[in-house]
């Protein structure tokens, strides 16, 4: 089961160990959940800045709240079928020349981010369920997770915005190690997740 998750790449012959690279689904899931907080993360900031901060409450304002609810959504929905292609499918052998403690650093980071894209969306669509506001663009409503109590909504909220810093956060940590590897330590992690970048 475990190296289902995987496409057998080997590096360039004669120069390293055999690796293995992140299968095309791996890798598509990847992408799209880095490409969906891309948007995501600036417009909660935007929106928050906008409303709650400069007091302005117009349409702009509304539309990126749904926005920004309905990209969250989107990204819950993605996180859970990434997370279970990962459980089913497993990963890639780790890279060969990995110490023990990087393995380890890099599996709380990698679990550490897992928890963060399931536990940040989950606390906003609670927020929102609490407060209530659950419209988006006028067209539908997000089913409700529990009754509303607008006291309790103000604190899921300030625990939503902590838990999307510390995901930036533990982002920040993966893309710095990620070029670590690749510019200096001159390994074949980042690979794992851009073949063409095998050495
Ligand atoms: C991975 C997904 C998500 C990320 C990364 C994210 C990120 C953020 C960020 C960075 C902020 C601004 C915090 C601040 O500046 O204080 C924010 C605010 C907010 N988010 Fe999200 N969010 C996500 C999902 C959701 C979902 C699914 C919903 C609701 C369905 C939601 C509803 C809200 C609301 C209503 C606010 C404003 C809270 C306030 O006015 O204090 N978010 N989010």
């Amino acid at each position: 089961m475990r190296t289902s998750g995987a496409d057998k790449t080997a590096a360039k012959p004669g120069t390293r160990p055999f690796v293995e690279v992140y299968s095309a689904t791996a890798r598509r899931y990847h992408w799209l959940v880095v490409a969906l907080l891309a948007v995501q993360i600036p417009i909660g900031v935007a929106m928050v800045y906008r409303g709650p901060k400069l007091n302005i409450w117009d349409g702009i304002t509304n539309n990126l709240y749904s926005t920004h609810k309905l990209l969250g959504m989107i990204v819950l929905l993605v996180v859970v079928f990434r997370l279970a292609y990962r459980i089913v499918h497993g990963a890639p052998a780790e890279e060969p020349t990995l110490e023990t403690w990087h393995k380890i650093a890099s599996a709380i980071n990698h679990w550490g981010l897992y928890i963060l894209l399931l536990v940040v969306p989950v606390l906003g669509w609670l927020g929102v369920s609490l407060y209530p506001a659950l419209d988006i663009f006028g067209l539908f409503k997000l089913p409700s997770l529990v009754t509303a109590n607008q006291k309790l909504a103000e604190t899921v909220f300030q625990y939503h915005g902590l838990a999307a810093f510390a995901l930036v956060a533990l982002a920040g940590v993966h893309v710095g190690a990620a070029l670590y590897h690749h510019l200096l330590r001159k390994d074949n992690v980042l690979a794992r997740m851009i073949p063409r970048l095998m050495r």
